[in-house]
């Protein structure tokens, strides 16, 4: 809180002129002791510069700051396995989105880029089932548009394909819920994990996704309805796709044998028709990521396909 001149913690009344104490941030920072890392150090001390900043530029109250921390106490005491509401605040602000670009710009500066990757999103699962290629990940739901994705894995810089590329997908029903959110759907249902063989290609089956709303029943919710925001998002299809090296043991030595692996990409496709593509409650939609479903035909399994190929970066390249 501001003093009125008056010396605190031994400091020296603030020269006229400042509404502030102006020695009060550099304090703050300064308290960082000699065992904080280089990283903590640079990246604290900037954070709380601008928080700082951001309380002094609008003069937050104690009511107001206290009603954000109100906020944040709820977003960690709604948070379990199953809902992560941090995440989901700071998806609202565009920081999942904004970090998600700040990590692709640093690891791919080159003109040829692999997949263009976006936010990971609260509601991936570890271990979705491990399907075999050309199977399908909608299991009892009638009410969705089926269709058939493939396409094929590929190195971005010598174009050849990965084999033992591992697609890991998830999407929601068209109820808009994930079957984590759902108890009438099956355990995993719209998620799998699909390896692809020596010709780096795929193809499953899903559904054609529909626009969904963030849950918006907690602070993150809350949040929107003060920034008079909708919470949807267009409809996506997620996708974690990637592949380990191929390892042999030689004696005692693990050696590498053929392809060097790949690194993972996190990433998300979505459907141009859908209305919110320029409007995505988290900020996630990037233009190389927006697709084309098209209808298909003669196959009874599904009215719709999509045609999508992964480019994947070594782990060998710089
Ligand atoms: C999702 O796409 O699953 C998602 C992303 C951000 C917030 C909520 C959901
Ligand atoms: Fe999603």
């Amino acid at each position: 809180m501001a003093t009125n001149g008056a010396s605190v913690n031994g400091n020296a009344a603030k020269p006229s002129g400042k509404k502030f104490d102006p020695t009060f941030t550099q304090r703050v920072i300064d308290a960082t002791g000699p065992k904080a890392t280089p990283r903590i150090r640079q990246v604290m001390g900037s954070a709380i510069q601008h928080i700082h900043d951001w309380a002094r530029e609008n003069e937050i109250t104690v009511d107001e700051w206290m009603a954000g921390v109100d906020m944040i106490n709820k977003a960690g005491q709604m948070s379990d396995e199953k809902r992560n509401e941090g995440q989901l605040l700071c998806d609202v602000l565009g920081l999942e989105s904004l970090v998600d670009e700040i990590t692709y710009k640093l690891a791919t500066d080159a003109k040829d880029q692999p997949t263009a990757t976006a936010i990971l999103g609260p509601f991936y699962r570890h271990d979705a089932p491990k399907r075999a290629m050309g199977d399908t990940i909608v299991f009892g739901i009638e009410n969705g548009d089926d269709a058939l994705m493939f396409g094929q894995v590929t190195d971005f810089k010598t174009g050849k394909p990965v084999e033992g590329a591992v697609l890991d997908v998830w999407h929601t029903a068209p109820n808009g819920l994930y079957e984590q959110q759902d108890p009438d759907q099956p355990d995993f249902n719209l998620r799998g994990r699909f390896t692809t063989g020596p010709d780096g290609k795929y193809n499953f089956y899903c559904l054609r996704p529909t626009s969904y709303p963030i849950p918006y029943d907690g602070p993150a919710g809350k949040l929107l309805q003060l920034l008079d925001r909708h919470p949807f998002r267009p409809a996506h299809i997620h996708f974690i796709v990637g592949s380990s090296p191929f390892l042999c043991f030689c004696g005692t030595d693990i050696v590498k044998v053929s392809a060097p692996g790949y690194k993972p990409i996190v990433t998300q496709i979505f459907d141009r028709r859908d209305k919110y593509i320029t409007n995505d409650s988290v900020f996630a939609v990037k233009d190389d990521l927006v697709v084309d479903f098209v209808p298909r035909k003669g196959d009874p399994k599904a009215q719709f396909e999509l045609a999508y190929d992964f480019k994947l970066a070594s782990y060998d390249d710089a």
